[in-house]
This record gives C-alpha cells, sequence and structure tokens, in this order.
C-alpha cells in the first residue's frame, strides 16, 4: 500500500508526535511504500521565524532519522522542494466549498487562538494537506487524532473530484494508533499535548534527564491516590498511564498492578525514569546526525528527486482531466 504523513517543522518535537505519529511511521515503512515529508509550506501558517525556518527543517529531519526512518525503505524529502504541491493545492481550491474549511475544529481554535486576523493560509491549510496526499495517490494516512478531520477532507475532496473529472485519486484512509492518538497536556489532561501549550505541558524528545524528571513530577495528577486508568475520574493518571504503556510496552493492567498500593509519587518516578532511558537514544543519534549536513542533505535531495517523478505523473492528468493541457 501507498503511505503518506507529514510534519510540520515547528521546533521541538514532543513525545505526543512521537507516539501518535513518528512510532507508526517506522512500523509502516517496514511493509509498505513509505512517502515522508517536512511540510514546511504548512509551517508557515501560523505566525513563524523565516530566520529559524531552515534550522527547524534540518532539526526535523535528523529526529526522523534517529528515530528510525529508514531513507533506503521510505521516501523523505522537504514539501516546498516540490513545487507540485501548491500547483495541486490551487486546483483542489476550486472544488471545495469555503464553508467546508470553516467548518475545520482546527482552523477554528487556531484562528481564536491568533485573535489577529487569521491569514487565507490558515484557512487554506487543509487544501494543501489533501494536495500532498492525493498528489502520490496515497492509500494510508497514518496521523494522530487531531489530524482525522483533515484527513476526511481530502477524502471528500478526492470524491468530489472523481465524480466531476473522472476517477483519478486513491481514496486515502487514516491511519490511527489503537493507543496514543491522543496523548494530553502534562499541565492540563483535558487538552492535547502541544508546543503552543507551554514548556511545561510536553516533554520534547531532546529534552534533559533533569527536565523530564522535573516536567513528569510537575504533572498535574487527580484526586485520590490510586494508579488507575479511568479516562473520566482520572484524566491526569491514566494519561500518565498511557504513555508509560507505550514506551514500556506493557499493558495497563500490568501495570496497574506492579503500581498497586503505591502512590502517585512512586509512580511519576519510574514514568521519569522510563522516559529518560527510553529517549537516551535519541539523543545520542541526534549529536551524531547534527555533525552530517552532507549525508543530511543527500538524503533530502535523493527523496526529492524521487517523490518529483511521482508529482508531476499525478500534475500531468490531474491538469489533463481538468482541461489544463
Ligand atoms: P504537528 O506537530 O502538529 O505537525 O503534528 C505531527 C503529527 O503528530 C501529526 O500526525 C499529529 O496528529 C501528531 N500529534 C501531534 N500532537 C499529538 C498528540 N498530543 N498526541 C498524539 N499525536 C499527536
Ligand atoms: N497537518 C499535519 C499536522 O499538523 C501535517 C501534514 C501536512 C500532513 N500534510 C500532511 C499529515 C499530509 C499527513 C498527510 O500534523
Amino acid at each position: 500500500m501507498k503511505v503518506f504523513s507529514g510534519i510540520r517543522p515547528s521546533g521541538q518535537l514532543h513525545i505526543g508526535n512521537y507516539l501518535g505519529a513518528m512510532r507508526q511511521w517506522i512500523k509502516l515503512q517496514e511493509i509498505h511504500d513509505c512517502i515522508f515529508c517536512i511540510v514546511d509550506l504548512h509551517a508557515i501558517t501560523t505566525p513563524y521565524d523565516p530566520g529559524e525556518l531552515q534550522k527547524n527543517i534540518t532539526d526535523a529531519a535528523i529526529i526522523y532519522l534517529a528515530a528510525g526512518l529508514d531513507p533506503e525503505k521510505s521516501i523523505f524529502f522537504v514539501q516546498s522542494n516540490i513545487e507540485e504541491h501548491s500547483e495541486l493545492a490551487w486546483l483542489l481550491g476550486t472544488i471545495i466549498p469555503v464553508g467546508d474549511l470553516l467548518r475545520m475544529t482546527q482552523y477554528k481554535e487556531k484562528s481564536q487562538e491568533l485573535r489577529k486576523s487569521p491569514k487565507a493560509g490558515l484557512l487554506n491549510y487543509p487544501i494543501l494537506m489533501a494536495a500532498d496526499i492525493l498528489l502520490y495517490q496515497a492509500e494510508l494516512v497514518p496521523v494522530g487524532k487531531d489530524q482525522q478531520q483533515h484527513v476526511e477532507l481530502a477524502r471528500e475532496i478526492a470524491r468530489k473530484f472523481n465524480r466531476k473529472f473522472g476517477k483519478t485519486f486513491e481514496m486515502p484512509e487514516v491511519f490511527l494508533p489503537k493507543m496514543g492518538a491522543k496523548i494530553m497536556s502534562l499541565q492540563n489532561p483535558r487538552k492535547k499535548m502541544a508546543k503552543s501549550e507551554g514548556k511545561e505541558s510536553y516533554i520534547a524528545l531532546l529534552d534533559s534527564s533533569k527536565t523530564i524528571k522535573e516536567k513528569i513530577m510537575k504533572a498535574v495528577t487527580d484526586p485520590g491516590k490510586e494508579i488507575k486508568y479511568d479516562l473520566q475520574r482520572k484524566p491526569g493518571i491514566s494519561n500518565l498511564l498511557t504513555i508509560y504503556s507505550l514506551f514500556s510496552e506493557k499493558s495497563l493492567k500490568e501495570i496497574e498492578k506492579e503500581f498497586k498500593g503505591k502512590g502517585y509519587e512512586d509512580f511519576k518516578k519510574s514514568l521519569a525514569q522510563l522516559l529518560i532511558e527510553k529517549l537516551e537514544p535519541f539523543k545520542t543519534k541526534q549529536k551524531e546526525l547534527s555533525k552530517k549536513e552532507e549525508y543530511l542533505e543527500k538524503i533530502l535531495d535523493g527523496g526529492a528527486k524521487k517523490a518529483k517523478v511521482l508529482a508531476q505523473s499525478t500534475m500531468k492528468e490531474v491538469s489533463q482531466k481538468m482541461g489544463l493541457i
């Protein structure tokens, strides 16, 4: 099957990104044809520092390679290197009603956060995302829960296009992890873990051991003292249990049993230790790769060359069907 996914190069990646998306990518590349993209054109839809963008792109590429993305198995490249993404997004914008974009949760949330007049780029974000996916005829799109609605919109766009111009696009399916599709903020377990929620609310993959420990010990928990998975009554502990389970590969039941009779502090200490251990290899790999600028460039250039061939082929078909050539 063809798989496509993207990640925004917007500063530090956190364990939510890892558990919701990156981990899936690494697994899927073993069994499918995968295309993974650093989506810089998406990163500029909210305020950003142009001086930092290239560094953020490099950092994102390094983290993915450190996490196990294998450029021999997957195509890995930077979105803006392939003009066809923007070109197809423009064409798809002509068949999707504005109303469909206005009802997207991410648009509503982000435009409210920004307060100052949200830009058309933010509204059009899901069209570009649909273009990313459809350009490569992807059938499977591994993302976290927050992006599910955008993948559904991509399906809707594909359906509309195929109906209007004849069968052109594959119907992409969202691929959510069974567990970890929505890791919550350490400071507010009713909200998702996100960079925008403040440093205390997430564990970055490159956080130092000291920082990891501090953030976990300060994580918001719930009334009572039992280590028990109960999303309604114990959202804080349930989130920490989910993180523990995914990193330790133990079931929730096993962990509950292990911590029976113990308090939050013991559990948090253990979780901090587990995260420190599991994130250590990222840091080592990251340091190694940071020194290999040329190697990195070669990988991304090679990826872009392969992606270009696929993108051009779809664009030719789309342009023909739409009467542009
Ligand atoms: P972003 O950093 O928003 O570009 O997200 C990159 C990927 O990580 C997307 O597939 C998101 O759905 C996923 N993701 C982001 N935040 C979380 C979270 N808190 N829990 C699970 N997945 C997430
Ligand atoms: N919008 C996604 C996010 O914020 C990133 C993304 C861009 C993406 N294009 C994509 C994900 C295509 C999957 C497929 O996380």
